[in-house]
């Protein structure tokens, strides 16, 4: 299929030698000594921005922009990332989502690294393994930092990156307005965006969804392949139409298609009546009307594609097994009313962290009996779905590192313990992290 390899490498989890003894955290680095390939500056810094409609938000960003510069760099490249922070009075560390860094270069503070402080600065380096659409984000107070701006793209291309005419990345957030509204939108656009194709070029959307809930997305007037889920390319992908993308907090679809003699058109359509005037129109003369679809049936990646061999699967022989079932508890606390979010009845710090061993292989059941969403990312490694409700996966090999546990959902992961350290393990949606759903994996 001439899709496969277009924006994302498969992570397979390779077997690496048994490091014996204990480690410290902070000797598992980046290469310090090679000359980096790719150097960036980012600097964190407060900002007020205007969004498409005028609306203003007191953002805070990396160099002055929202989302932060693209950070595009090759497979295998030595990427040198100096983070300087200028924020008024606040700390900040950064994580590359999706990226298996050494344990060190992990960016999150408190664990694999002290906060950077105001005025400080901080080196991250690593090489990335992986291709594929990922991305940055503060992990200093996440729920709060990343919210106000601090995240961006980091765009990985594989050695024969596929060609297109136009390769879009699109992150679905949703601002706090200085009018006090919580406003949805595409990147900055809380409004209709026109952009330009022209017929039988090819056009590929990165879709990240950078916000803190579930988004729901239709593409009317083409059909569409999905050729990577959180970076990681789906073999054989073939058309689809008339189904919505459901994207958990965190995760990214990249989709691509021919752009036909008529306007096509993304909405996200989680607030239907709202998302009619939201979007993107993608037109040969950025004119024209469409009206968006509303499917009613959802996009599932497990049985689609081509299955491929895996280094491991629902056959192999598990070293460690683990139930985690989510839930949630509504009352009293410290005299306010609120709510926890619970793995098997706990809520950080007790919830249930997990150790492993170098080369352990590891089986996840995740069980979501709450009335939200969870999209579980397990830092520093990717997991290969094995089932979902019960039924195994028939296509394309499926790697994530965002797995959005829906509604009433039992889902099966495995992966390698391949990467040692003490890494995050966590709901996307930054307050159920706060108020609970947060765990360490660490290896003994
Ligand atoms: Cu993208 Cu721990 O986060
Ligand atoms: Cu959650």
């Amino acid at each position: 299929a001439p899709a496969d390899g277009a924006a994302g490498g498969h992570h397979d989890g390779g077997e690496s030698a048994a490091a014996g003894g204990t480690t410290s955290v902070t000797a598992l680095t980046g290469p310090r000594d090679e000359r980096p390939d790719r150097r960036f500056t980012l600097v964190a810094a407060e900002k007020t921005v205007r969004l498409a409609s005028g609306r203003t938000v007191r953002a805070w960003a990396f160099d002055g922009q929202l989302p932060g510069p693209t950070l595009r760099v090759r497979q295998g490249q030595l990427v040198e990332v100096t983070v300087r922070n200028e924020l008024p009075g606040a700390n900040v560390a950064v994580h590359w989502h999706g990226v298996d860094v050494p344990n060190a270069e992990d960016g999150v503070p408190g664990v694999t690294q002290n906060a950077i402080r105001p005025g400080g600065t901080h080196v991250y380096r690593f090489r990335p393994d992986e291709s594929g659409t990922h991305w940055y984000h503060s992990h200093q107070q996440t729920s709060v930092q990343q919210m106000k701006g601090l995240f961006g793209a980091l765009i990985i291309d594989p050695p024969k990156p596929a060609p297109v005419d136009h390769d879009w990345y699109l992150a679905m957030h949703s601002w706090k307005t200085e009018d006090g509204a919580t406003v949805p939108a595409l990147g900055l656009a809380d409004r209709l965006e026109r952009r330009r194709a022209a017929p039988g070029e090819r056009v590929r959307l990165r879709l990240l969804n950078s916000d803190r809930l579930t988004h729901e997305f239709s593409l009317t007037g083409t059909s569409f392949r999905v050729t990577a889920l959180d970076g990681n390319a789906v073999r054989g992908p073939t058309p689809v139409s008339d189904r919505k993308l459901a994207i958990g907090a965190g995760g990214r679809y990249d989709v691509e298609f021919v752009m036909p003699d008529r306007p096509v058109r993304l909405t996200e359509i989680q607030d239907f009546v709202g998302a009619r005037d939201r979007g993107l129109l993608i037109s040969a003369d950025g004119r024209g009307e469409v009206t968006p679809d509303l499917p009613s049936r959802e996009f599932d990646p497990t049985p689609y594609g081509t299955p491929a061999p895996t280094p491991f699967g629902p056959g192999s022989r598990f070293t460690r097994t683990k139930t985690m079932v989510f839930d949630n508890e509504i009352g009293f606390y410290d005299g306010r009313f609120r709510v926890t979010w619970t793995v098997n009845g706990m809520a950080f710090p007790d919830a249930p962290n997990l150790t492993v061993r170098e080369g352990d292989l590891v089986r996840l059941r995740f069980a979501n009996r709450s009335h939200f969403d969870h999209p579980m990312h397990l830092h520093g490694h990717h997991v290969l779905v094995l089932s979902r409700n019960g039924r195994p996966v028939t296509g394309s090999p499926v790697w994530l590192d965002t797995v959005n546990v829906r509604v009433g959902e039992v889902w099966e992961v495995a992966f390698r313990a391949d990467n040692p350290g003490i890494w995050m393990d966590h709901c996307h949606i930054g307050d159920h992290a706060v108020l609970g759903m947060m765990m360490h994996l660490s290896y003994e």
